[in-house]
């Protein structure tokens, strides 16, 4: 089965667009932060807490190359595409990278998000400080770059579809 993967900041709308794109294509969707949550049977603010970032990485690592294995449209955690070998698959794959602005993702996470353990208390400042490492990291392997900040998520698939 090919695979499309879908990758991008928090708040640039992979969860949403995800489900929406593999509806369309008749394709399986896999969500890994879900999955992660799922095979560790606790949510990723806990598995931080009480594990630490090197081990939560490491989960993700396996089950990202897992779900892409796997194929059909699998949304990507926003820190997956930094993993060295996560970063080599998504060479041999076709990757979309929703693109969104800080401003833009922070209104969609909520100033008061608790589920991610990388935005503590302060969602905008965080949000640019992890766009502007991360950047250079979402352009290289992007098949697809979409900018969503003006798109509903029916609009991002329409675009994504018409660029397959
Ligand atoms: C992270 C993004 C989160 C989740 C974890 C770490 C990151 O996923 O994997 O909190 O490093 O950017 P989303 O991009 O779905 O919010």
């Amino acid at each position: 089965m090919s695979v499309i993967v879908l990758i991008g900041a928090p708040g640039s709308g992979k969860s949403t667009v995800g489900p929406l794109l593999a509806e369309r294509l008749g394709e399986e969707f896999v969500d890994v932060d879900a999955r992660i949550e799922q095979v560790e049977g606790r949510d990723i603010p806990e598995i931080f807490l009480v594990d630490g970032e090197p081990y939560f990485r490491q989960v993700e690592r396996r089950e990202t190359l897992a779900a892409i294995e796997h194929g059909g449209v699998v949304s990507l955690g926003g820190g997956a595409p930094l993993d060295v070998e996560v970063g080599k698959v998504l060479d041999q794959v076709c990757v979309v990278w929703l693109d969104v602005s800080a401003r833009t993702a922070a209104d969609r996470v909520g100033l008061k998000d608790t589920g991610r353990p990388l935005l503590g208390g302060q969602v905008h400042s965080q949000l640019v400080r992890l766009m502007k490492e991360r950047r250079a990291v979402y352009a290289r392997p992007a098949t697809i770059r979409v900018s969503t900040d003006r798109l509903t998520p029916d609009e991002v698939v329409e675009t994504i579809i018409a660029e397959l």
